[in-house]
């Protein structure tokens, strides 16, 4: 998850303050929605829920595990997240794993996305050392989800990099592909018997901008001209690679599919009258989501072309004799295009854009700078969350149409939301949890239904309360409460646990089935 991104905060300085005032105004107006669902979700549509490694597993130096960038750097910047809190035991998942199995089975969930930490397998990130307790570790997990008919998704890379590979430029240094694709075939080797569908990178727009072109995520290189651009190209490099070696080396056995997690926005234009909001709604989504997306799965390839001017253009106005974007190869072009055999989409927020030259919080050169567009969040969208989260949910169904009408291919090979989530500040009685949920599945029900997308899947973000990044344990996504206060990290079901295990097991969403304390009558909570 992206939680509290760069692009976020950005977004909340924008922020006006007579916001409240309006949120009120939106929420009034607000359509209140109450019966089952007409549509339905299709027999063959999978329910999941998601987690990774570093967010939950805790045991940060147990079982021979090897340090990640987010161990090491968590301990030498304790500052760095909010509360100065680090992952070292998380919600313990290291310890918890057949209680958090249970908790899956309760929702009735037919999949699990979960990652693999590459330092605990591969403790100094290179595969001249496998640590056999770390291969364990997973080995069971995964047995017993298969055991309980629970298909596993796994990311390969959600995040947590070896330290070793932190120390030599993380993902600006391109021979960092070459041990990840040792990685993946040590993975693919130990689980491919288990695992079927893998997800290379997750979220690599959020760590490369966050974490390399910023300093919100780990490493916070702050290299917001080049490094961002860097990681990017890498980061898909590395993904072709590892897809293309899956292809050759395992695919004709395993049988597995391959593909990699982007997490996009929506972008309203801000006046949808204003041919300028309209473009400026449109080169951003090519500038967060075609960067990634185009080179997979447009049937040219490569960098979309808006992209590859406004970086271009930049880097010659600024002097620079080659563009902060770099160039791939034919082979690469052609290695990356098609490397994907479903499409992985995150999805939190809805924006608000126009075109600017210059905010004050843009440096130059930067990504930003180089996208060109001002974002805000819309006063009548609900935020009753985080800062960042703006509630509007149509913009969901907007998306998955963008990438439909986008993306030919996306007729043969199926969207999968491989994560979609509420994030707030905790407690058991998540009302608005409950809402998000029945709101956006909503909003996938209609994108099925009456506009033909080809979603097969949703995973919700997250199972549980987890270690939010840089928000520490302030901030809560999970549909499990995790009391980190206790040793035993014990795990309690919000009431969205129970409205989403009504819908996975009817396939409907009901309205009424969880009501605010204000809407009760006289049952409560019918059903719990
Ligand atoms: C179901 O369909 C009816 C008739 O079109 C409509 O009025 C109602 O709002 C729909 N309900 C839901 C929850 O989709
Ligand atoms: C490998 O990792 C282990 C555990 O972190 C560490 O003790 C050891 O020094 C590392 N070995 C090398 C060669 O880096
Ligand atoms: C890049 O510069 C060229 C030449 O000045 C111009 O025609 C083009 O519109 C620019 N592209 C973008 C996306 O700004
Ligand atoms: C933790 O779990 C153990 C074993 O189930 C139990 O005896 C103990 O009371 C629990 N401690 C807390 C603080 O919940
Ligand atoms: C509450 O429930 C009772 C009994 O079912 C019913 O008579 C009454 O009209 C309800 N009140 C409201 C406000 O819905």
């Amino acid at each position: 998850m992206w939680s509290s991104s760069a692009v976020a905060r950005n977004i909340a300085v924008l922020l006006t303050i007579s916001y409240n005032s309006l949120l009120q105004l939106a929420r009034g107006s607000a359509v209140v929605k109450s019966g089952v669902s007409n549509y339905s979700f299709p027999d063959d549509f999978i329910f999941g829920v998601g987690t990774s490694a570093f967010q939950t597993e805790g045991g940060w130096n147990e079982g021979g595990k090897g340090e990640s960038m987010w161990d090491t750097f968590l301990h030498e910047h304790p500052t760095f997240t909010v509360d100065h809190s680090n992952g070292d035991v998380a919600a313990d998942s290291y310890h918890h794993y057949m209680e958090d199995i249970e908790l899956i089975k309760k929702l009735g969930v037919q999949s699990y996305r979960m990652s693999i930490s590459w330092p605990r397998i591969l403790p100094n990130g290179t595969d001249n050392n496998i640590n056999q307790e770390g291969v364990k570790y997973y080995r069971r997990i995964l047995e017993e989800l298969v055991k309980a008919n629970i298909t596993p998704v796994v990311t390969l890379f959600h995040w947590d990099m070896p330290t070793p590979f932190m120390n030599l430029g993380g993902w600006t240094n391109a021979k960092v592909i070459d041990y990840f694709e040792d990685y993946a075939r040590v993975a693919f080797n130990l689980y491919g018997d288990l695992v079927k569908m893998w997800l290379t990178l997750n979220e690599p727009h959020e760590s490369c901008l966050s974490g390399y072109g910023n300093t919100g995520l780990v490493p916070a290189l702050n290299s917001h001209g080049l490094g961002i651009y860097l990681c990017i190209h890498n980061s898909l490099l590395a993904h072709a690679r590892v897809y293309r070696m899956y292809e050759k080396e395992f695919k004709p056995d395993q049988k597995g599919k391959v593909s990699i997690v982007l997490e996009s926005v929506w972008t309203e234009p801000k006046d949808p009258n204003k041919q300028e909001d309209v473009e400026a709604a449109e080169n951003y989504l090519q500038m967060h989501l075609g960067i990634f997306a185009h080179p997979i799965f447009s049937e040219e390839g490569n960098y979309p072309r808006v992209v590859r001017e406004k970086v271009n253009n930049m880097s010659r106005l600024q002097g620079y004799s080659r563009s902060r974007l770099p160039y791939f190869t034919d082979e690469e072009v052609t290695a990356l295009r098609g490397s994907a055999d479903f499409y992985a989409l995150n999805h939190y927020t809805s924006v608000s854009v126009s075109p600017s030259a210059m905010e004050f919080y843009w440096k130059v050169p930067s990504y930003y700078h180089d996208t060109g567009v001002r974002m805000e969040g819309d006063p009548f969208w609900a935020r009753p969350g985080a800062i960042w989260q703006f509630l509007y949910p149509p913009g969901f169904r907007k998306l998955l149409n963008w990438l439909q009408n986008n993306y030919k291919i996306l007729k043969e090979i199926a969207i999968i939301v491989a994560e979609n989530g509420f994030i707030d500040f905790g407690g058991i009685e998540d009302y608005d949890r409950v809402d998000f949920y029945n709101d956006y599945l909503y909003q996938l029900l209609l994108a099925i239904h009456e506009d033909g997308c080809n979603v097969k899947g949703y995973f919700a973000w997250s199972l549980m309360d987890d270690i939010e990044w840089r928000d520490g344990y302030t901030h809560k996504f999970g549909l499990y409460s995790v009391d980190f206060n206790s040793p035993n990290r014990t795990r309690t079901p919000k009431l969205s646990s129970y409205n989403y295990a009504n819908i996975v097991r009817t396939r409907r969403i009901d309205f009424d089935y969880i009501k605010r304390p204000e809407d009760l009558n006289t049952t409560a909570l019918k059903g719990l």
